[in-house]
């Protein structure tokens, strides 16, 4: 992050993204998640409602407050998101290192906020911050810049987890030099691990639709 960011702000993000309720969800009785999103200047908090019917057949109602640097609601656009997420991925052309992870329950919407659809409004963070990468190094060179992109592979295979992103797939470059580097896990629990992860040249993002 540019450092009078993190000076005044932390360099760890937290943010929250609530996605719509599926089709599938609207069409069957099994209710939503009551969520409001009160703070409509800062988005940065939501809460959460539960009702429940006491032993006496009263109703309480419980609310829970959260805050986050930034909260997405569901009407959220990809573009949207990557306004903030883009600010994360400018710092790796300032030459700061930066990881950015999503983290929920399956069907939660992480691999829509990553990946995205095929459309252009529809891309997710991945493509986006690939492409912003080597278009700032590209306006870059006129300054004198010249940037030399690497990519790593790894993936993580297990049941119970979700395969991991795989950055080269969005770019091009490597050749036939690109190896894929796997961790299997929910074998030996987490003690299997790959140190030999290989780094590949990369060329460009892969064109979007
Ligand atoms: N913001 C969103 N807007 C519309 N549909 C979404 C959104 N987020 C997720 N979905 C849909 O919800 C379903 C589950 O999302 P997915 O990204 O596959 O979850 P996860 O990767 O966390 O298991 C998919 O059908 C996806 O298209
Ligand atoms: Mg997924």
């Amino acid at each position: 992050l540019p450092i009078d960011v993190v000076s005044c702000e932390g360099n760890i993000r937290v943010y929250v993204r609530v996605r719509p309720p599926l089709p599938t969800e609207v069409a069957t009785d099994i209710p939503t998640a009551a969520i409001t999103f009160p703070d409509k200047r800062d988005h940065r908090e939501i809460v959460l409602t539960s009702t429940t019917a006491t032993a006496t057949g009263t109703e309480r109602t419980d609310t829970a407050l959260f805050s986050f640097d930034r909260v997405f609601e569901p009407r959220a656009s990809q573009s949207e998101v990557f306004e903030d997420v883009g600010q994360l991925v400018q710092s790796v052309t300032d030459g700061y290192n930066c990881t950015i992870f999503s983290y929920g329950q399956t069907g939660s919407g992480k691999t829509w906020t990553m990946e995205g659809g095929k459309t252009l409004e529809t891309t997710g963070m991945i493509p986006r911050a690939v492409k912003q990468v080597f278009d700032t190094a590209e306006s870059a060179k006129a300054q004198g810049w010249d940037y030399t992109m690497k990519g790593q592979f790894l993936e993580i295979v297990g049941s119970s987890l979700p395969p991991f992103l795989r950055l080269v797939d969005y770019c091009r470059g490597g050749g036939s030099t690109m190896k894929r580097s796997t961790i299997y896990s929910g074998r030996a629990n987490w003690t299997n691990a790959s140190t030999r992860l290989n780094t590949i040249r990369v060329d460009g993002p892969l064109s979007q639709t």
